[in-house]
């Protein structure tokens, strides 16, 4: 995820940026930038692809940068490759007005054709450059910085953190966000903004947090906020008392936790990517919609948690694709002689994109002439530089070693690549169609909602404290969230658990259910539901102690059951992007209470790099 930093007040801008950079670098980038604009207003720029200190060793560490007034950027690239052109500030052409910027311009492609009829020329393949011209051409129709702002909230569509130097206002920055983070510090004689609050804790402990559609301005006086309007308002700053690194955490006790709570803004900028004016784009993956036709069938494979996302893709892209599709866990792929069909596409989903397993296979494909598609979250990894095509997650650097928001992005690729099969083949009609895309788009609102449910999980949690054994069952896509809930809370908890499809439990398993066993049923899927309650009550009867997880409008779960919680509607394709947030505060709680090491669970690693 991309970092801002701005400075502004009696100090050397450049270093402080560079500083404030520098502490977001857990953030992940591939690029880096920075302008400072001296007494004059003349703004000078430095960029360059790569580490910060490629940056610090450029400038002497901001030293040779002349001015007080200054704005960063650490670039983790989404529009255009990393590079030193795509990498930001950007500028108009006349370098009067430059700026940075967090998140996703959705319509920026109809924005630039509009600036391009009316005479502006692009130089990058950037989003920013198209939010930084259209900060310019209002400028220059209304003379007006503040007017300018607000103009481009009113026509640019998407997420943002914008900052902009002005020459004719030296010494000023202006800024605004919608969904993407920022900050703002008031010191002694000067202003800092950032999107993080690291990056400004060395000078100010006085933080404001901005919502969204706020104009914020900084000077060496202080800072001044404003509605859409050009109205002052007035805001309280918050005092921070985290230390340095808590508040690399934002404040949450856990990356874990932070990270589940990221969700919501990850699954957004995942799908407004891909998906925006109406339009599902996947071409940055390299396959053609002749060839995506063509597919006969489709292996996915991967390892842990990217295995339960294949599990997820295996039920929706049959379903609303119709083309046969099978899941293999990496490790066993790779040493198989699969029978591979004529134009079969094999699916590699990773997060680090270097879990030797999961490459392993992907080379073995390779070698055997098929066609490959990787879902990698980190940029530039190797199973990213070798499958022929890439599907970028927009998850951010992912610490926590227990997977959440990327398996949760993941779930989005999945979703997006099973409806781009099922457009061009044909196999959904065009009212299916559209819901399917406003189904996707309000899957963040409603992740943000069952959040609000955490403390309800905690308490639940604190009563489990005592379980020795746990069983997750459910059908069709629940049984894909019950095998990732059961991975989530063995990983972190330490709980023994077990998943099982709901119907396979009286097969032999059910021999282990004795008083008091936690089993925790997921009904998410109407049809299903009803014989998944069964298989709830036949453990019921042997003394099961049942919680389950359902869908707002599942009926028929008897009273007996000890708990339910209940997730919001959505699809059913498309209801483990909302379970999984239950299962993940439970394992989280759970493992809190038990006094483990949340983030860094025994025995385990964040990336697998031996078979
Ligand atoms: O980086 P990858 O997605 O390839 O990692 C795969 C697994 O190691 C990973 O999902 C693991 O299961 C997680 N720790 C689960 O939370």
């Amino acid at each position: 995820m991309c970092g801002i930093v701005g400075y502004t007040g009696g100090r050397q801008a450049a270093p402080v940026v560079l500083d404030g950079l520098a502490k977001l670098e857990y953030r992940g980038y591939d690029s880096a930038g920075v302008a400072v604009s001296d007494g004059d207003g003349n703004i000078d720029i430095k960029k360059a692809k790569g580490k910060l200190k490629i940056l610090f060793d450029l400038t002497d560490g901001g030293k040779s940068f002349n001015g007080t007034c200054g704005i960063g950027h650490t670039r983790w690239a989404t529009h255009g490759e990393p590079s030193q052109n795509n990498a930001h500030p950007h500028c108009n052409d006349e370098h009067t007005i430059v700026a940075v910027h967090n998140g996703i311009i959705e319509n920026y492609s109809q924005l630039k054709d509009k600036l391009t009829r009316r005479g502006y020329t692009f130089y990058s393949d950037t989003d920013t450059e198209v939010a930084t011209k259209l900060v310019d051409y209002y400028y220059k129709k209304h003379g007006e910085p503040l007017k300018a702002i607000s103009e481009f909230a009113l026509h640019a569509r998407g997420s943002y953190a914008l900052a902009v130097l002005f020459k004719d206002f030296p010494g000023e920055i202006f800024a605004i966000r919608k969904d993407s983070p920022m900050v703002i510090g008031v010191t002694d004689g000067g202003a800092l903004l950032a999107s993080d609050v690291p990056a400004i804790l060395k000078y100010t402990r006085n933080v404001y947090y901005t919502d969204n559609h706020e104009i914020v301005l900084l000077s060496k006086d202080g800072v001044a906020f404003y509605n859409l309007d050009r109205e002052e308002i007035s805001k309280t700053p918050t005092l921070i008392s985290w230390d340095a690194e808590a508040a690399e955490k934002g404040g949450w006790e856990h990356f874990m936790l932070k990270e589940i709570h990221e969700q919501p803004e990850v699954v957004r900028n995942t799908v407004n990517y891909f998906l925006h004016d109406g339009k599902l784009d996947l071409s940055e993956l390299q396959l053609s919609e002749d060839y995506l036709k063509g597919v006969s069938s489709i292996t996915i494979t991967g390892c842990g948690s990217a295995y339960h996302v294949g599990v997820v893709g295996q039920y929706v892209i049959e379903d609303i694709a119709r083309i046969p599709v099978r899941v293999e866990i990496a490790s066993e792929f790779r040493y198989r002689k699969p029978v591979l069909g004529g134009n079969e596409l094999v699916i590699v989903i990773s997060q680090s994109g270097e879990t030797a397993d999961s490459l392993a296979a992907l080379r073995e494909m390779k070698q055997q002439g098929v066609k490959t598609l990787a879902i990698v979250n980190v940029l530039g990894s190797s199973i990213a530089r070798e499958a022929d095509g890439v599907f970028y997650t927009k998850a951010g650097p992912e610490i926590s070693v227990a997977t959440t928001k990327a398996y949760s992005a993941q779930l989005i690729a999945m979703y997006l690549i099973a409806l781009k099969l099922a457009e061009v083949r044909g196999t959904v009609g065009a009212q299916q169609y559209s819901s399917f895309k406003r189904e996707l788009t309000e899957l963040p609102e409603k992740i943000a909602k069952v959040l609000e449910t955490k403390s309800e999980v905690q308490k639940f949690a604190s009563q489990m404290m005592d379980k020795k054994d746990v069983f997750f069952i459910g059908r069709g896509v629940d049984y894909a969230v019950s095998i990732e809930s059961s991975l989530k809370l063995k990983e972190i908890s330490y709980v023994h658990s077990e998943a099982y499809a709901a119907g396979e439990l009286k097969h032999g398993t059910i021999s282990l259910i004795e008083n008091g066993t936690l089993v925790f049923g997921t009904l998410t899927q109407k049809a299903l539901a009803e014989k998944t309650v069964s298989n709830l009550v036949e453990t019921a009867s042997r003394g099961a102690y049942v919680a389950v997880l359902a869908s707002q409008s599942v009926e028929g779960i008897p009273e007996n059951f000890k708990k339910v919680f209940h997730i919001p509607d959505t699809d059913e394709h498309f209801t483990a992007s909302l379970a999984v947030v239950v299962m993940q505060l439970f394992a989280y709680y759970l493992s809190v209470l038990r006094g483990n090491d949340v983030d860094k669970p025994r025995n385990l690693a964040k990336s697998v790099t031996v078979e």
